[in-house]
């Protein structure tokens, strides 16, 4: 335990200074988009729109939007900026050891997540190259599933994949050149120039896709509505999970990320900008993909179910096979895997820095010895797990669970501890109402405290029957209770482990005063 007299107060000037800090509103709304706008917005929204209910999915999905994501995003944004700390030492200095659990929770999440984030990342690099001169040939899922993941068939392979393995380590290297440099030199400077670009190249993408032949049955597709889904609670799970993978909250980044932010700084006006930059981009994927799939049905002759297959053929095998047949295709497809490279970069960076952060936070070691210390074993992991012949079905399993069991189960229990256990809600509305342009109500309060979590529990417990009826995704048992299980339950244990661990840093860990917080 840290003794008093030599501790620093929250937020000292040394403190923030070793710690980074974004130099203005504008580069830090920028990183949060950056980290907001990923693989969920381009990769996963129009698939998981497209299987729960089409337009239909709107309705939920805007309903999360409000109800969940945005509240929790200034949850999380009041959590980080007023207690200034990574997610553990945020969580420590409003509740102590037990509320430190919940921040290694979250950091054991990311960790998970970036371990196969990255690997997205690296087939996508391949693939901007290879839209060049298509060189899927002509059967883009042969091609996928054979030729480039050289997928164990059946059953388990360890084997390296080396078309996978080398853009796998220049993710990594990337990532760590980018983390090493730091909050403003780093994670700024690469968000301010590549958010731009990646807006300019994917609205090219979207208007290319809108002239293709066939694309308004494409949209038709899309936003058709199928009411029975809204009466399934899958789908509804569904719409509250892509909604907190997509804004990037309830895991620990944008509690990170606001800790960096200067303590004058609107959050709840930037919350709101972060929130809605999401979803527009999120909305604009999803008409660019569809429109992109009208076209290749027209072609083909057949109705656009038949091309739109579920996520990770979608960016993989549809795109590949339209790039091939569309006018243009070599453009349209090195803007596709080209944003994916970039909207997924932004935001492996702030995955992989909530882990680092805390790190630094808890050690108290230098940025570069702790973004090695993170970011080799994690790439280390990566490269063993996902650059062999099993690396598919791992990667769909260790996503579907830290989604659901991971996210939205550590954001119920955030959520309820803060309102009800250390009765902070308050605290933090007040912190946030102090600079912010949208002044939060009783409404947040109760969003946060009460309706939100209802909403979750509700969701989760079905999710938990549905998978406890049927393994998910057909896969053998030791896949679902080693890898999905395994990595639900394996970040808790080890958070809880972890926020035993003594503190190496000299830094305050009792709460703020209320005024002192402002
Ligand atoms: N928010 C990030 C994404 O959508 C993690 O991919």
């Amino acid at each position: 335990m840290t003794s008093p007299a030599q501790a620093q107060p929250h937020g000292a000037p040394q403190e923030e200074q070793a710690r980074g800090a974004f130099s203005s509103r504008r580069v830090f709304i920028l990183a949060a988009i950056g980290s907001a706008v990923g693989l969920g917005n381009i990769w996963r929204f129009p698939y998981v729109a497209y299987e729960n209910g089409g337009g239909a999915f709107l309705i939920p999905y805007l309903v999360a939007l409000l109800v969940a994501g945005l509240p929790f995003l200034l949850l999380d944004y009041g959590i980080g900026h007023r207690y200034r700390g990574s997610a553990p030492l945020s969580f420590r200095r409003m509740g102590g050891a037990t509320a430190e659990t919940l921040g290694w929770w979250q950091v054991g999440i990311c960790a998970v997540i970036a371990i196969y984030y990255a690997v997205i990342i690296a087939w996508a690099v391949r693939y901007t190259f290879f839209s060049i001169d298509k060189t899927w040939g002509a059967d883009p899922d042969a091609f996928f599933f054979g030729d480039f993941l050289e997928m164990a068939s059946p059953g388990i392979g360890l084997d390296f994949v080396g078309g996978v393995l080398w853009p796998l380590i220049l993710v990594w290297a990337a990532v760590l050149v980018i983390v090493v440099a730091g909050v403003e030199k780093g994670i700024g400077a690469v968000s301010v120039v590549f958010i731009p670009l990646l807006v300019v190249a994917f609205l090219a993408l979207v208007i290319r896709s809108l002239f293709l032949p066939g694309a308004a049955e494409g949209l038709d597709a899309l936003f058709t509505p199928n009411w029975d889904a809204l009466t399934d609670a899958g789908v509804w799970a569904a719409a509250f999970g892509q909604i907190f993978f997509s804004l990037s909250v309830g895991f620990g980044i944008m509690i990170t990320y606001a800790s960096y932010v200067g303590r004058r700084t609107d959050m709840t006006g930037s919350g709101l900008v972060v929130g809605l930059a999401n979803s527009s981009f999120e909305l604009l994927a999803g008409i660019g993909v569809f429109a992109a799939l009208g076209f290749m049905a027209q072609a083909n002759g057949v109705a656009v179910d038949e091309v739109a297959t579920s996520g990770i053929g979608l960016a993989f095998v549809a795109f590949p096979a339209i790039i091939s047949e569309a006018p243009a295709g070599a453009f349209i497809g090195v803007l596709f895997f080209g944003s994916l490279v970039v909207a997924g970069l932004t935001s492996l960076v702030s995955v992989i820095e909530v882990v680092i952060s805390a790190v630094r936070d808890k050690l108290d070691l230098s940025r570069a010895a702790a973004s090695l210390a993170v970011g080799v074993p994690a790439a280390a992991v990566s490269v063993l797990l996902f650059a062999t012949t099993t690396g598919l079905p791992i990667l769909d399993t260790a996503d579907h669970f830290i989604n659901r069991f991971g996210i939205l189960l550590v954001a119920v229990v955030a959520m309820l501890a803060v309102s009800w256990v250390y009765r902070d809600l308050d605290h933090l509305r007040d912190h946030l109402n102090a600079t912010g342009s949208l002044p939060l109500g009783t409404w947040w309060l109760v969003l946060v405290g009460v309706v939100t979590p209802a909403a979750l529990t509700y969701v989760l417990v079905d999710e938990l029957r549905a998978v406890l009826d049927e393994p998910y995704g057909g896969y053998p048992d030791w896949l679902v209770n080693g890898i999905g299980w395994g990595a639900a339950g394996g970040v808790l244990v080890l958070a809880v482990v972890l926020a035993r661990m003594p503190w190496k840093r000299t830094v305050d860990l009792s709460a703020p005063s209320k005024e002192a917080s402002r």
